[in-house]
């Protein structure tokens, strides 16, 4: 009996120094509380970790001025102007289903279908090529980001093999969950990033799950005594008490679906989807969503990639 109390006594003392941080933290509610963990992702010096092509661009194209333009998305620039490189763009493109990424300009993204480089001749004299695509990447003076008038387009499929995308789903069902989060009353909006690893919008705590949802963003900084969750890029929750509202940008911004719940939206590269963490509590007795997971960096090893055949191709 004594043998059997003490056992059940040792348990509990484990039990509690297991879980002691979370109990402290949730004490620690409404109050600033800045303890960070390791943030998510890999830093390069002090930069966030990009996201890189792993094929070679396509080409050197111009548009046959005879032509109608075939691409579509007219102008796609992160909000600084700033950090575009073909990660970015690639990634901008297969969120919304297309097939071809095409940079131009030093600082622009167009998406186009497979009918995208239909009005597009590419060049193929090396003279040309060089007199044309001649601008380097704002966001990375190692890429090319085609010229004045020309693009350097990329593959997007199988293009970054550390981003996936849903294939279960059009460009129409993607747009409705988009423009649904104005009705969420959770969702607060899409948020600029910060790209400086030690400066993040949503400073306290973070994770990166290889099956995030926004549930489980919401229920890790709710646990953690933080009253914002945002997600970025699929997979990564940061926490914070306060953070600045004046970086808001347009709710289509935040374009990755939730690795671990495509139906949802968990912002995208350097940008926040920012949620209300109260509503965790206020509308679940779920907790088992709040210890459930592990901490640390997650990779991906699948390539972007429709696994079922043909990709929707409208815009939004
Ligand atoms: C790190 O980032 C800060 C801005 O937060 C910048 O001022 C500084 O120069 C950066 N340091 C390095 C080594 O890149
Ligand atoms: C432009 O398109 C027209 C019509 O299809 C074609 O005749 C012409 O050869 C094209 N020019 C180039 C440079 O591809
Ligand atoms: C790129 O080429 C254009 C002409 O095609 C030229 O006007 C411009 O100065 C070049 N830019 C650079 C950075 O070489
Ligand atoms: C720029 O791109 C090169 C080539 O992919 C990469 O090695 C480097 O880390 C990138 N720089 C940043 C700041 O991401
Ligand atoms: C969007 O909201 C409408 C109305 O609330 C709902 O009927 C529809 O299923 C939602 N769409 C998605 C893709 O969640
Ligand atoms: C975290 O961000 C807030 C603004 O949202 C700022 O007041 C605070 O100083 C930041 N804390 C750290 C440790 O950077
Ligand atoms: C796509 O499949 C995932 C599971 O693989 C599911 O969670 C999601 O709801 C599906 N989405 C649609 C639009 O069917
Ligand atoms: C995925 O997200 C949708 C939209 O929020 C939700 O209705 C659905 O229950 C979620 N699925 C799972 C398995 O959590
Ligand atoms: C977050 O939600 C709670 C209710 O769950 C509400 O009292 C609070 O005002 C909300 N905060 C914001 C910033 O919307
Ligand atoms: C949560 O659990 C409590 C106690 O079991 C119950 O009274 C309450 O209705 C539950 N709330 C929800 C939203 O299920
Ligand atoms: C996510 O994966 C972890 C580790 O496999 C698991 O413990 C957790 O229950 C999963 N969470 C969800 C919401 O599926
Ligand atoms: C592909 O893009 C072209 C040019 O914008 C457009 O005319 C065409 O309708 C698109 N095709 C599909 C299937 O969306």
């Amino acid at each position: 009996m004594q043998k059997r109390l003490m056992a059940f006594f040792t348990l509990l003392v484990l039990l509690i120094s297991l879980f002691t941080p979370t109990f402290a933290e949730i004490k620690s509610h409404g109050i600033t509380f800045n303890k960070r963990l390791n943030e998510p992702g890999q830093c390069v010096g002090n930069l966030t970790r990009r996201n890189h092509p792993t094929n070679n661009p396509l080409g050197c194209y111009i548009l046959n001025a005879t032509l109608a333009d075939s691409l579509d998305i007219k102008e796609y620039r992160d909000q600084d102007g700033n950090l575009m490189d073909p990660g970015l763009c690639i990634i901008h493109c297969a969120d919304y289903f297309y097939n071809f990424a095409a940079l131009t300009n030093s600082n622009t993204c167009r998406c186009g279908n497979k009918t995208g480089l239909d009005a597009y001749t590419k060049l193929t004299d090396s003279t040309l090529i060089n007199q044309n695509c001649n601008l380097t990447c704002v966001g990375n003076s190692s890429y090319i980001c085609g010229g004045k008038n020309s693009f350097t387009v990329y593959n997007v499929l199988n293009s970054i093999p550390s981003y996936t995308v849903p294939n279960n789903m059009s460009i129409n069902q993607k747009s409705e969950i988009i423009n649904n989060l104005s009705k969420d009353s959770r969702y607060l909006g899409c948020f600029k990033e910060s790209q400086y690893c030690n400066q993040r919008v949503l400073n306290g705590t973070s994770r990166d799950l290889f099956n995030m949802t926004v549930s489980n963003c919401l229920g890790f900084c709710w646990n953690n005594g933080f009253a914002y969750a945002g997600l970025e890029i699929g997979s990564q929750c940061f926490c914070a008490n306060n953070f600045d509202s004046i970086s808001r940008l347009s709710i289509e911004d935040c374009s990755s679906s939730c690795v671990g719940n495509s139906s949802e939206i968990c912002g995208g590269p350097l940008v926040l989807s920012i949620y209300n963490s109260s509503y965790y509590n206020a509308n679940s007795n779920n907790t088992n969503l709040s210890i459930g997971g592990i901490v640390g960096i997650v990779c991906h090893d699948e390539p972007i990639q429709h696994l079922n055949g043909e990709k929707p191709e409208k815009p939004i």
